[in-house]
Parts: structure tokens; sequence; C-alpha cells
């Protein structure tokens, strides 16, 4: 999987990638959820000496704590009511490759001391046993969370914080490199289309400009989730605005801007926006129920430029 991107933002972090992803050095990602955490993870991974290892991925917000203690360190047989038999933990499994720790600030305290002294000590114990086991793996932690106010709030260890970010990767949301946003809409829609064998699929001028003036609140990944949509319902090889969700129609025109239209025989500007102005005017009065402060602020005036502007208008 290729990171995509021309935006000044993703070339920012594909040079940081390429830096340290051939070093050993811890790496926590930063990022919204459907940034690319993950992508960014395994391309860091593909890259390093540590390639030809194993890339195992832990969801610490996923799994409830017990059940998250066991899959990291492992169990001993016996060691507790349905351990029947011995079982590596992820540390162990991740052994000459990188654990990937997702939604890092999800651990519990407990287990925050217990990874702590695993990167510290670079040893394991499993549960049920006191024997420490040597792991030799690459940490690359990650979180949608701001986790310095989670280290000010308490619920995050100060400690742990410092030893997770020695290289912090920040990945930008798509809102703020909207230019990658044709470029990954194409994709995925390449991508989908291919899946499904149906023809190629474009989007109309307007549609693109909807995409690129949306907020994307759930970044790449609703981005990607979208693109399939409209690859399944969309009958059409000319995708449209109007085939797009609600939200995301009308976004194609600037907002704000009144549409005009200038009749044959011209118009004389000046009173036609005195007209504008008067009508505005009469409105908010009668939003506010004539309370000319509330007008006021309905029209972005103060008080005393309202009342200005009626003397002139002969509103008074
Ligand atoms: N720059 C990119 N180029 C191509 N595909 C991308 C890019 N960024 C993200 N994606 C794709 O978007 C989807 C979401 O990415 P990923 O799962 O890595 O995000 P995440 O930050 O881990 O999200 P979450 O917080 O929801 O777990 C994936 O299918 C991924 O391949
Ligand atoms: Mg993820």
């Amino acid at each position: 999987m290729e990171i995509l991107g021309k935006s000044p933002a993703i070339k920012k972090v594909l040079s940081l990638i390429a830096k340290v992803a051939p070093r050993d050095s811890t790496v926590l990602i930063l990022g919204e959820s459907g940034t690319g955490k993950e992508l960014v993870a395994r391309a860091i991974h593909a890259r390093s000496r540590r390639r030809k290892g194993p890339f195992v991925p832990v969801n610490c917000g996923a799994i409830p704590e017990e059940l998250l203690e066991s899959e990291l360190f492992g169990y001993e047989r016996g060691a507790f009511t349905g351990a029947s038999r011995s079982k590596p933990g992820r540390f162990e499994l991740a052994h000459g490759g990188t654990l990937f720790l997702d939604e890092v600030s999800e651990m519990s305290p407990k287990l925050q001391v217990k990874l702590l002294r695993v990167l510290q000590e670079r040893v394991v114990e499993r549960l049920g046993s006191e024997e420490p086991r040597p792991v030799d793996l690459r940490i690359i932690a990650a979180t949608n969370r701001d986790l310095e106010k989670e280290v000010a709030e308490g619920r995050f260890r100060e400690d742990l914080y410092f030893r997770l970010n020695v290289i912090p990767l920040r990945l930008p949301p798509l809102r703020e490199r909207r230019e990658d946003i044709p470029l990954l809409a194409e994709h995925f829609l390449k991508k989908f289309c291919e899946r499904e064998e149906v023809p190629l699929k474009r989007l109309s001028p307007e549609a693109l400009e909807c995409l690129k003036n949306y907020s994307w609140p759930g970044n790449v990944r609703e981005l990607e989730n979208l693109m399939e949509r409209l690859v399944v319902l969309v009958e059409e090889d000319l995708i449209q605005e109007e085939d797009l969700p609600e939200h995301l129609r009308g976004l194609s025109r600037p907002p704000g801007l009144i549409t005009v239209d200038i009749p044959p025989q011209g118009l004389d500007l000046r009173r036609t926006l005195l007209e504008i102005e008067k009508a505005f005017i009469l409105k908010a009065l009668e939003l506010s129920g004539g309370v000319r402060t509330q007008a006021a602020k309905l029209l972005g005036l103060k008080r005393t430029t309202l009342v200005e502007k009626m003397k002139r208008l002969g509103l008074e």
C-alpha cells in the first residue's frame, strides 16, 4: 500500500518516514481517526531493518483490560482458569519485528506500568511465570487523542509518554491538505471499480469541487468509504453533484455569494444597494421584534451604526 499525496504536508510526512524508518527508534504517530496511522506504521516497518520480521498490530482500545494483558504478555498453562496451555503474547510474537500499539492512550494505568517496564528492560514475563524473556522489537504507537492533555489530566503516565514520544509523527487531517483530495478520490474510485469489475467512473467538476470543500471529519477513511458507496450506487460513469450525500451537495458554490442578474436596460447600482440594505434591515428588525440591539447583532453592526443607517434610509 502506497501513501498517496502531493501536498506539502504529506510530503513532510513522507520525508520523515524515510528518515526514521531505517533507525530503530520508537515512533509515536498522532492523528485524527482515518488519517492513515496504521498505513504509516506499516510503511515504517516495511522500510526498516526489521522488514523481514513480523509486523504485529494490537488495538489497545478494542480489547478489554484483562484480555489485553494476556494478549500482550502471553501466559503459562494454569495461569488462570481457562489457560489450558501456554501461549506467547504479542510482545514475543513481534520478536525481530515491529509491535504496533494502536490507540495506546486507552491502556489502563496498570498496563501502562507494565509497558513502561518492557520498554526499559526489553524483557517480558508471561502471566503465571517469573521467567523474563528477552524481546527484540521496535515499538510504533499511535493515538488520535491529545496525549499531552491526557498526561496533564492524569490519565496517561508522563514517564511512558516520554518513552513513546521519541519521534513524534503528526498526520495532518484531510481538510488541511485539500490538494490531495482529487488524487485520493480518483485512486479509490479506480480501486473499487476494478474490484467490482465495472467501467471506471469519473467525478464531474462540480462533484469534485464539493469533495474539495467538505470538512472530512473521518478523513481519508471517510473519503474511501464514500467512493466505494458511489461505485456501488451510481450507475452512470459520470458521478454528478446530485449523486453525493446531502451533506456534501451544494458545496461546489462558494458560501454566501448571492447570484445576481442585470436587466437588459441596466440598473442603478447605488439605488439598488440602498434597497438591498433597507430590505435586510427591515428583515432584521422583524426577526428581532423591533429590538435594535438585537437587529444590529444579526447584521454584524454596532447599534449606533444601525440607527444611523435607519435615519439615512428614512426608516425612523
Ligand atoms: N495517504 C494515503 N494514501 C492512500 N491511502 C490512504 C492514505 N491515508 C489513508 N489511506 C487509507 O485510508 C484508510 C484509513 O487509513 P488507516 O486505517 O491507516 O487510518 P487510521 O488513522 O489508522 O484510522 P483509525 O483512527 O480509524 O484507525 C485505509 O484504507 C488507508 O489505506
Ligand atoms: Mg487505525
